[in-house]
């Protein structure tokens, strides 16, 4: 089969063309017709089901009245953790979550969360000082119980099918510490005193944790390193780590962004003397939020949306830089990315209670950057082996939202939903035609999207981020014959449309029954939209 290249395409399509735009707005575009070429013969990878991970941190309302409720609790959970959330999690596939931070991780003693709850100690919290949590109410936003350590972290995972990723202190914690924590989760039944005590504490099997993070943003609040001083406590607690039967993979903590002095001088460190030390990084844990854009999660206009989307894709530019720089020195590319933090990032005030540290209310907005940094990571299944959305629940881009007894899941849940379907499938090659919408010095793609092949069903999802047009698109999948499909879409004719307690069902995405048969399908993408197309093939 003949290989598509994009000039080919920008010289075809009817559609292309880079609007020209008074600023932040496309022009009209309205009855142009738009081409998605998949090619089935151009693989570029599996998605890995850990691309789809999440992220729960001692912070804010992430653990205590988002996670975990308690035994006695009058909300409905299982074994102290909220029934809800099981209950949705397990609608997504399974996946990976790191625990316990970010930031919390550097100052986190794990023997504090273990053994009988009553007797566990409290401490502060990594955040007690924020201006933020000043003058909010006492209790474990700002002094942890410890009432959810290792084991709980554990049930949780094992009742969402999720492995865990535990992220060890490096900043204040020891290299033995770690590995006692990794013999504590990981050795036989009965063979070490650590061990008898996993046992006693009510589980006799090892945990079997495989993912391992060494730090956190250390280059930052997780201990102010140099990359070169940051390598050197990366092989120090590497070193000997027993294996048992769950070998380790340790993810090493990344830059901030476009970094690249972190990148190359962690690379190079490493490798300063044995360039072999690179296979010990299974992960490199590049960090990435898109911020914000406009007055705040619920207060922006139509230039502030186009601007936090153009931020968004931004990501595809940093896998593509940073991964040339790990190539310098590591050129089979045994270390893939672990993009352990993602996510937007408003100012507060939108929060579900005062306790809750960068919570935020997500809005349609939030779900096209959530779709779009998703269909980056399935495009690059070939660099990008996990990824983590920051965070899980009543924080910066959740999944959901709750308070006491109260739940509701955002719109970024249902894009989660809808493209737990690319989970294990072979991500292709596909080829977007559509005019562009310039933002500032920076164009965005007018349709953008990701393909993934699962025996004889495809997967497409397409993200419109035009608010004002529909884009019609010849869908062309050469060499395919296609028998039937569906599709969901998540839209709203407000741009702010979000769920709230009171109003959960505002976004939802909506099924249709598409009419295809031949080779080709033609699809009306509608504005402010994302969609996931399932197409089975002859
Ligand atoms: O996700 C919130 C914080 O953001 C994390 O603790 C930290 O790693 C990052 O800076």
């Amino acid at each position: 089969m003949k290989t598509i290249q994009r000039r080919d395409f920008l010289k075809q399509a009817a559609c292309t063309g880079v609007l020209a735009l008074a600023p932040g707005l496309p022009l009209q575009a309205a009855g142009q017709r738009c081409r998605i070429d998949v090619l089935l013969d151009e693989p570029i990878g599996t998605i890995s089901p850990d691309i789809y991970g999440h992220f729960a941190e001692h912070i804010g309302g992430v653990i205590y009245d988002g996670i975990w409720v308690g035994e006695n609790s009058s909300i409905p959970n299982y074994a102290g953790i909220r029934k809800a959330l099981v209950d949705h999690m397990r609608r997504l596939g399974p996946s990976v979550v790191r625990w316990p931070g970010g930031c919390f991780a550097d100052s986190y003693n794990w023997r504090d969360g273990v053994g009988p709850r009553d007797r566990r100690p409290s401490r502060s919290n990594f955040w007690v000082n924020t201006r933020f949590l000043q003058g909010a109410p006492d209790g474990p936003a700002k002094y942890d119980p410890n009432h959810f350590g290792t084991d709980e972290f554990v049930t949780f995972c094992r009742l969402i099918d999720a492995e865990p990723y535990l992220a060890a202190n490096v900043r204040s914690a020891s290299a033995r510490d770690f590995y006692e924590w990794v013999e504590y989760c990981n050795a036989p039944a009965g063979s070490t005193t650590l061990a008898r005590q996993r046992e006693a504490n009510g589980y006799r099997d090892p945990f079997g944790v495989r993912f391992w993070g060494v730090g956190n943003e250390s280059w930052g609040c997780g201990g102010d390193f140099t990359p070169q001083e940051y390598a050197t406590e990366f092989r120090r607690f590497t070193s000997w780590v027993p294996k048992f039967d769950a070998r380790p993979a340790f993810i090493a903590a990344g830059p901030s962004g476009g970094d690249e002095n972190w990148t190359r001088g962690f690379f190079e460190s490493l490798t300063r003397r044995n360039k072999r030390y690179v296979n010990r990084v299974y992960g490199w844990g590049l960090h990435y939020y898109c911020g914000t854009a406009g007055r705040g999660a619920l207060d922006f206009g139509p230039k502030d949306w186009y601007e936090l989307l153009g931020k968004a894709v931004v990501m595809e530019d940093l896998i593509e830089k940073h991964w040339a720089v790990m190539g310098e020195f590591d050129k089979e590319h045994h270390t893939k990315f672990a993009i352990d933090e993602w996510g937007a990032w408003h100012p507060a005030g939108t929060e579900a209670h005062r306790t809750h540290l960068f919570g935020q209310t997500s809005t349609l907005r939030d779900a096209l950057v959530a779709a779009l940094t998703l269909d980056i990571f399935n495009r690059h299944a070939d660099k990008v082996v996990m990824a983590n959305i920051a965070q899980l629940i009543n924080n910066l881009h959740s999944l959901f939202l709750a308070h006491e007894d109260q739940f509701v899941v955002t719109p970024n849940y249902h894009v989660f939903e809808m493209y737990a379907a690319h989970q294990n499938g072979q991500s292709l090659r596909t080829v977007f035609s559509a005019p562009e919408i310039e933002q500032g010095d920076r164009k965005l793609a007018g349709l953008a999207g990701s393909a993934s092949l699962h025996d004889k069903r495809l997967v497409l999802t397409v993200v419109n981020p035009s608010i004002t047009e529909t884009r019609e698109a010849q869908i062309s999948i050469p060499g395919a014959t296609v028998k039937e499909g569906d599709a969901h879409t998540l839209s709203h004719s407000d741009i702010h449309a979000h769920n709230s307690f009171e109003h959960p069902d505002v976004l939802v995405p909506k099924r249709h029954r598409m009419n295809v048969s031949g080779t080709d399908i033609t699809y009306s993408f509608p504005p402010a939209s994302v969609v996931r197309l399932r197409v089975d093939l002859a």
